[in-house]
């Protein structure tokens, strides 16, 4: 249940969106959902569906075909595809490409910005991978978790691309700073939060997802949320600051973070995140060790 004050920004957010525009959510999205979601998925019906589309299919191919993957034969067929990732990770890699491609449009995205939203949803893949037991128990899963990172700050670019205003904020938003939510209520009268909130639920995610987005900057001490959307919410935090910490490591910022970027300093401010995924310092600096050496893997 929301408090009064998240009640309020979501209807300040509602406001505005009266004003704004928010990329809807495509139709192969929607089609895809739908077809995942029979009780026996038909990998034929979705093999046509995502091949019906040029231009979805050929970025899948691309991201498919990418380092990342680190494949040593190229994927040049959606069946092959499929069965080389299964019906969840395509659906991921299609949603991944389709987010890329509504928000690149705004004159404010940036490779910066769309490398910070990938490795949070790296990293919170992999903080749901090692905490899976503890997820488990309130049914957040690990993809749950990536697409959450993926959406996080989904509305970064969309706020700069609508409010002059906003840009001047753009730095201190993709940084991580405290603070934020006031500054940006205090210029554009919402925050990306709500917004982000507000469009990964046109988009058909998970209500615990959109609830975790919402909640990726707040305190999350309150009890008067379900327990999935807190726990999400907690591992968006976590990733978000450890993807950040390792941009300030790594040199790829000039910017200051918070001035508690110090790992035990900033878990030191959150106890909540130890409480709710039963992590302590030395399990939170494994984590980083661990995700610093998968980002090196794969730049
Ligand atoms: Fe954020
Ligand atoms: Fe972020």
């Amino acid at each position: 249940m929301a408090d009064s004050a998240t009640e309020q920004r979501l209807a300040h957010a509602r406001e505005i969106l009266q004003r704004i525009r928010i990329p809807s959510q495509p139709a192969v999205i929607a089609e895809l959902n739908r077809l995942l979601n029979e009780p026996h998925p038909d990998f034929k019906k979705i093999a046509a569906l995502i091949g019906k589309d040029a231009a979805v299919a050929a970025r899948l191919f691309k991201l498919i075909n990418s380092p990342l993957f680190g494949r040593c034969r190229e994927v040049d067929s959606i069946p092959q595809a499929l069965t080389l990732l299964g019906t969840e990770n395509l659906f991921k890699l299609i949603l991944t490409s389709c987010l890329r491609e509504s928000l690149a449009s705004s004159p404010q995205f940036t490779e910066r910005f769309w490398h910070h939203t990938q490795r949070v949803a790296i990293a919170a893949d992999l903080i749901a991978r090692r905490l899976h037991t503890v997820l488990e128990l309130d049914g957040v899963t690990t993809s749950q978790c990536y697409l959450g990172g993926l959406f996080h700050d989904c509305a970064v670019p969309i706020l700069c691309a609508n409010f002059s205003d906003y840009q001047e904020l753009f730095e201190m938003v993709v940084s991580y700073r405290q603070g934020v939510l006031d500054a940006e209520d205090r210029s554009v009268g919402t925050d990306h939060c709500v917004i982000g909130h507000l469009m990964a639920k046109s988009w058909s995610l998970p209500d615990h997802i959109c609830k975790g987005i919402l909640l990726h900057h707040d305190n999350l001490t309150s009890l008067r949320w379900s327990p999935d959307a807190v726990k999400l919410a907690a591992v968006l935090q976590l990733a978000d600051y450890l993807a950040h910490h390792y941009d300030y490591l790594a040199g790829s910022t000039g910017l200051v973070i918070d001035t508690d970027w110090d790992i035990e300093e900033w878990f030191g401010n959150r106890e909540y995140i130890g409480d709710q995924l039963h992590l302590d310092i030395d399990e939170i600096k494994y984590l980083r060790d661990e995700l610093f050496e998968l980002i090196n893997s794969n730049p």
